[in-house]
C-alpha cells in the first residue's frame, strides 16, 4: 500500500500497488505549454518530457506494472515545424541509446506501435535493435508509439487481413474480434486498462483506438513534464475506484 498526501492538498492519493492495472497507456501531452510557460523553446518542453517518461517507465517497472504504452509521435505530428520534429527524433534516439546501454540490468522488454518506415533510418535500426535484444525479456515491457495513429493502425490491419483472405489463410466469414486484434500493432499485447492523458485535454486523438474500447480513462490538468510518481499513484488510485462492467451489470 502507497500513501501520498502533499501540503495543502485536499484529495488524498492512495493506490494499492498489489492490485496494479495490468496495462497503463499515457498520452505524453502539454510538452510545449510547459516550455511557453517558462519562456523556453517547445524543444525544451520535449526534453523534459522525456526525462518524466525515463521517470515513469522506470517507476512502472519497479513497481511491478506488466505493460506501459506511451504516445510519442502520432501520424499526424509530421505536421509540426521540422525542428521539432527533428528534435523529438533526437530524443528518441539518445533515449534508445541509453537503454541499449542499460538493458541486460533493466530487462525491460521493448516495442514500437506504428509503421517506422518513414523514421531517419538510424533511429529505425535503434528500435531494431532494442526489440531484437530485449524480446526475451520478461520485466515490464514498455511500447513506443511512433509515427501512430489508431486509424492507420486499423487501416493496415484491414489490408493484411484482406490479403490474407486473397491468399486463403484467413476466412472473412470467421473473423472474430481476437483474430483481428492479432493484425494490429499490439498483436499478443492485452488491451490498456487504464488511459491516462495530462494537460487537461479531453479527447482520444487518434490513440490506440481499437483497444481503448473499454479502457477507463484519467485526465489531469498536469502536463506531461511536471507529471510525477505521485501523479501516477492518483491515477492508478481513481482506477481502482472505478465499477468495471464492461457492458453488463455489476456482480452482487
Ligand atoms: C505532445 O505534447 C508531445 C509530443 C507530440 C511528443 C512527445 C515526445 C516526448 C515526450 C519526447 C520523446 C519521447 C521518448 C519516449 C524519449 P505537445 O507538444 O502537443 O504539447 P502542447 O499541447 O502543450 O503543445
Amino acid at each position: 500500500m502507497a500513501f501520498f498526501k502533499k501540503k495543502n492538498q485536499t484529495e488524498v492519493a492512495e493506490a494499492d500497488l498489489t492490485r496494479l492495472p495490468k496495462h497503463i497507456a499515457i498520452i505524453m501531452d502539454g510538452n510545449g505549454r510547459w516550455a511557453k510557460k517558462r519562456g523556453l523553446p517547445r524543444t525544451a518542453g520535449h526534453a523534459a518530457g522525456a526525462e518524466t517518461f525515463r521517470t515513469i517507465a522506470t517507476y512502472c517497472k519497479e513497481i511491478g506494472l506488466d505493460y506501459l504504452t506511451v504516445y510519442a509521435f502520432s501520424t499526424e505530428n509530421w505536421k509540426r515545424p521540422q525542428e521539432e520534429v527533428g528534435a523529438i527524433m533526437g530524443l528518441l534516439k539518445k533515449y534508445l541509446l541509453e537503454a541499449i546501454g542499460q538493458m541486460e540490468r533493466d530487462r525491460v522488454k521493448m516495442e514500437f506501435f506504428g509503421d517506422l518506415s518513414p523514421l531517419p533510418e538510424e533511429l529505425q535500426a535503434l528500435c531494431q535493435k532494442t526489440r531484437e535484444i530485449s524480446k526475451g525479456y520478461d520485466g515490464c515491457q514498455v511500447n513506443i508509439c511512433l509515427n501512430y495513429g489508431g486509424r492507420d493502425e486499423l487501416l493496415r490491419a484491414a489490408q493484411k487481413f484482406a490479403k490474407d483472405c486473397v491468399e486463403g489463410k484467413a476466412d472473412p466469414n470467421h473473423l472474430s474480434e481476437g483474430a483481428f486484434s492479432n493484425y494490429l500493432f499490439s498483436a499478443g499485447v492485452p488491451d490498456p486498462d487504464l488511459v491516462i492523458r495530462p494537460s487537461g485535454e479531453l479527447r482520444l486523438s487518434n490513440f490506440l483506438l481499437w483497444q481503448s474500447a473499454y479502457a477507463e480513462f484519467y485526465y489531469t490538468d498536469v502536463l506531461w513534464p511536471d507529471f510525477s510518481k505521485e501523479e501516477l499513484h492518483r491515477a492508478i488510485a481513481a482506477y481502482q475506484r472505478r465499477s468495471r462492467r464492461f457492458g453488463g451489470i455489476a456482480s452482487c
